[in-house]
């Protein structure tokens, strides 16, 4: 009898410990919800309500990367008269063929550039696209000169190509993570790919501006001889302003990945620049990584139909008439084909 009652007595410590250490549980995961919650209301607290339900939350901005000017220290150019900068023209033709290669999306002011060329319609042909072209010289990408800007922040780049590329019925609130690291890395391959072109082809990279006016820098490579663009102060002029409309765009996407995450977002994206930058010595190596693989491990090629997407927007397009695909690498690109068995060296 008194054994029962002990052993009954025994039980009921045990239960109390046990609801003491769930009491402690999830006074913790509380404080865990909303500690971070409730100092970023503290921040915002003027145009926020508090939320309803626990959950996390937070806010995270299209802002450059910690590592960024690593990358921008790569970007390459080629700028004529330097003898090693060619400027193909197809056989029989008179016409420079100019490509304006950007990933999908808003970033490139077309009217603008339109405008500067319009001139100059009957010996310039500009055209606008997002697949880099194949590797090797003029006679294989079929372009005369090519025009690169690069969006700062990056991120831009980045958030911008995976929204322009949702279908319909798809929202922002698809991209992940995952989205936004891949897709970063490929914007990363795109510019690798471009810089190597610069290496032979006449290429002008458009980063910062600061004080130099676009359309004079646009000029000045197109026209190298017509003399110079009255400078004026105009502020459709600023690739800045062209960037900021579609930045709230990308921090809506990346506030929303933030939310959903445990993760510093920025962080982690940074991370994943400074490691594509090491794998890639600085984007040198050739051929650059494959649009196919840019995914989390343990397998690079398992990426989603947003990304994928992307891949295909960005990879050579070998059924360009102008063009043609040599290199192993640039059909397996085209093909979809990631892991390019007969490229393996
Ligand atoms: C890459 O560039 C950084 C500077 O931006 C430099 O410190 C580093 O040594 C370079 N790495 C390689 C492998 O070239």
């Amino acid at each position: 009898m008194s054994n029962k009652i002990r052993k009954n007595k025994s039980t009921i410590t045990g239960d109390v410990i046990i609801t003491r250490l769930l009491i402690l549980l999830l006074a913790s995961t509380l404080f865990l919800i909303f500690g971070p919650t409730r100092s970023m209301l503290d921040q915002h607290h003027d145009t926020m309500v508090l939320p309803q339900l626990p959950g996390p939350s937070s806010y995270a901005e299209i802002t450059e990367l910690e590592h960024e000017d690593a990358f921008r220290a790569t970007i390459q150019q080629c700028l004529p008269p330097n003898p090693k900068c060619k400027q193909f023209i197809l056989p029989g033709s008179s016409k420079r063929r100019v490509a304006v290669i950007a990933p999908p999306g808003d970033l490139v002011a077309k009217e603008r550039l339109q405008a500067i060329t319009q001139s100059h319609d009957d010996d310039l042909e500009l055209i606008f696209r997002t697949h880099v072209p194949p590797y090797g010289y003029g006679k294989t990408h079929g372009l005369t000169q090519v025009i690169r800007f690069i969006p700062q922040p990056l991120l831009l780049e980045v958030t911008d190509a995976l929204q322009s590329l949702l279908q319909k019925g798809e929202t922002h609130a698809i991209i992940t993570l995952s989205d936004l690291k891949a897709g970063l890395r490929q914007i990363l391959r795109f510019h690798c790919r471009l810089s190597h072109l610069a290496a032979h082809t006449a290429l002008l990279s458009v980063a910062a501006t600061e004080d130099e006016e676009i359309s004079s820098v646009l000029q000045s490579f197109l026209f190298p001889d017509e003399k110079p663009l009255e400078p004026n102060n105009n502020n459709d002029d600023d690739p800045d302003a062209l960037y900021q409309l579609h930045a709230a765009d990308g921090t809506q996407i990346l506030t929303h990945v933030q939310s959903l995450s445990r993760f510093n977002v920025l962080k982690v994206l940074d991370q994943v620049l400074l490691e594509e930058l090491q794998c890639t010595k600085n984007l040198t190596i050739w051929p650059c990584p494959s649009f196919w693989s840019a995914g989390d491990g343990p397998d690079p090629t398992n990426m989603s139909p947003l990304v994928q997407r992307l891949a295909q927007a960005l990879s050579p397009d070998c059924e360009d008439p102008y063009a043609k695909c040599w290199v192993e690498r640039d059909k397996c690109e085209a093909a979809g084909d990631a892991r390019c068995v007969k490229n393996k060296k």
